[in-house]
């Protein structure tokens, strides 16, 4: 068996996180300048089942029989041995390497489960296809997370801007025109599972009031759905700015992620919002492409730590 490798994107959130754990509409996209690739080759001489992990980027190495049963990398192996109808993955290697940032928001996690699905079924010749690759992926990011809606492995399985909604299949969105966004990083964020667990409780303490806003940010992403497949990106810029005010108002919001926002709008974007899990982590800004690049820039002068550049494009059967 020669090596085999499959790599996945990073991804945002567009609009409509954390609503959409509570079964509201979110939008995301890919996003194709960062990745992690997944490398698999045999391990010769050894027995099936004997499986090396190595991801120096994380500096993180162990075999399979010395991750503890219920560890996400566990589940995505049974997971594959399950719906595969094999009893046991023949040994293997195992390298991840990424450019995907950990712990930033952008999806590693979901990155890693894909890659490694796909690279992992590619190798022993039986490649699953999305559905199947999406219904493992998200159950690993069960075991990561705790209660995903799983809009992330979605996303950074179909490799596409998708409209989501949790338990349904996904809606590919073809986008009418390019979309050009400044991704910047606020800095350290707690784990997008206790940031959906601190909107758990707050949405317990005051039920009422949480369900409104989340359905109001779910009629901001529908009316952003309308946006993006018809065009006038134009009308982009307030939905960002009432998704964002929303955002604060569930408590995810923080003054490192305020203040990027406010900096991206005085320095030219259209609009910009928080996206995902918040309390730190990153915020987008909607820009014309010629001006993406200073935007950046004082982004990072106004204290981001990293920033990306991302094009999302029509695609061509759109
Ligand atoms: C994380 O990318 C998005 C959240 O809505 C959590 C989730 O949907 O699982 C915050």
């Amino acid at each position: 068996m020669p090596a085999v490798s499959a790599s996945a994107p990073g991804k945002v959130i567009l609009f409509g996180e954390h609503a959409v754990v509570y079964g509201q509409p979110a939008i995301a996209a890919p996003v194709t300048g960062v990745a992690v690739k997944v490398i698999v080759q045999p391990n010769l001489l050894q027995p099936p089942g004997s499986i090396e992990i190595d991801s120096p980027a994380v500096d993180f190495h162990a075999t399979r029989s010395e991750l503890p049963e219920q560890h996400p990398l566990n589940i995505l192996f049974h997971q594959i041995e399950q719906t595969l109808h094999i009893a046991r993955l023949p040994a293997m290697k195992i390298r991840i390497n990424s450019t995907l940032p950990a712990g930033a928001g952008m999806g590693s996690s979901a990155a890693v489960s894909v890659a490694m699905i796909r690279a992992i079924t590619r190798f022993i010749g039986l490649p699953l296809n999305n559905e199947q690759v999406n219904q493992i992926a998200f159950e690993v990011e069960k075991a990561f997370h705790g209660t995903p809606s799983g809009i992330d492995n979605t996303v950074i399985t179909y490799q596409m801007p998708i409209y989501f909604i949790k338990n349904y299949q996904p809606r590919l969105i073809h986008l009418k025109e390019p979309i050009t966004l400044v991704i910047a990083n606020a800095g350290e964020a707690p784990s997008t599972a206790e940031m959906v667990a601190g909107v758990r409780q707050r949405w317990q303490q005051f039920p009422q009031r949480y369900e409104q806003i989340f359905r109001q940010i779910g009629r901001v992403v529908e009316a952003a759905l309308q946006i993006l497949e018809n065009g006038n990106w134009q009308q982009l810029p307030p939905l960002m700015r009432e998704n964002h005010q929303l955002l604060q108002e569930i408590g995810v919001s923080s003054p490192s992620l305020d203040k990027l926002v406010s900096a991206a709008l005085q320095c030219g974007a259209y609009g910009a919002k928080l996206t995902g899990g918040g309390g730190g982590g990153n915020i987008i800004a909607l820009v014309q492409p010629e001006q993406a690049d200073s935007i950046a820039q004082k982004l990072r002068e106004e204290g981001a730590l990293h920033t990306w550049l991302t094009t999302l494009h029509p695609s061509e059967n759109g």
